[in-house]
């Protein structure tokens, strides 16, 4: 079998219209809408990850505050195409995300997200990453309820809040260290495909890669 090379990085901010319309192409009752500001706050500040094939965006997942100033990031919208489902992509994005959040807002930032019970295969890969249950969510996280297409009336939101222990951010960052030691991960399935995926992500060169090892080995800041 072929083995597909693809590049993982940063959304750059001339892409956001291709990001936006990546989405529109491919609707999914899994991933909420959520007004192009907050796509763009994510690709200004370097927190929107795509997986790109050359030029062509096949994967894409980001980080969005609740709203401003508040101590609670959300990773979310998640997406990755069928085509390259069940290669662990959705882990890969979780732990560079989780780096991003530990370099760009810090440690005491707490790292959530938001999952829809009916959503098993992303339910197992949230809890393999080791987020928790959180119970009492802050009023923020229903800011975009309102007008949620999948809302009902038993439930203020569809989905169920999961909170990152930091020790768990510790874990997330340094297997994303030693998986992009050469610069590349090789992921594989199920059905012995595999997938070789470039990493050009600043935070993981450099001064940046640096702090982050520094993370893992216990520094805070
Ligand atoms: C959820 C999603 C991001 C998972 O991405 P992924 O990179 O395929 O995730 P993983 O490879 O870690 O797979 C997670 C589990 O689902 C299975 N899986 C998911 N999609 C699969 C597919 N199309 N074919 C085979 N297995 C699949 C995997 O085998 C794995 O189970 P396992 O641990 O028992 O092997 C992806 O299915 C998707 O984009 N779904 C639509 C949008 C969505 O639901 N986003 C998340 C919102 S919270």
């Amino acid at each position: 079998m072929q083995r597909a090379k693809l590049t993982l990085r940063p959304a750059r901010p001339d892409e956001a219209e291709k990001l936006l319309a990546f989405y529109k192409g491919n609707p999914d009752r899994f991933l909420l809408p959520r007004p192009f500001d907050e796509f763009r706050t994510a690709i200004d500040r370097g927190q929107f990850f795509v997986l790109v094939d050359g030029e062509e965006i096949v994967a894409a997942s980001g980080v969005f505050d609740y709203a401003e100033n508040l101590p609670f990031v959300e990773l979310a919208e998640t997406f990755v195409s069928q085509s390259i489902r069940g290669f662990g992509l959705q882990s890969v994005f979780f732990n560079v995300r989780i780096a991003s959040v530990i370099l760009y807002q810090g440690p005491s930032v707490r790292i959530t997200t938001a999952v829809d019970s009916r959503n098993g295969h992303s339910l197992k890969t949230t809890d393999r990453q080791g987020f928790e249950p959180w119970t009492t969510p802050i009023a923020a996280v229903h800011s975009s309820c309102p007008k949620c297409p999948n809302k009902t009336p038993e439930r203020t939101c569809c989905c169920d809040f999961y909170l990152l222990p930091v020790n768990k951010a510790r874990d997330a960052v340094s297997s994303l260290l030693d998986e992009t030691m050469s610069g590349s991960i090789t992921l594989k399935n199920k059905g012995g495909g595999t997938i070789e995926v470039r990493c050009e992500c600043a935070i993981l060169a450099g001064e940046l890669r640096k702090a982050l090892r520094g993370f893992v080995d216990g520094e805070t800041w």
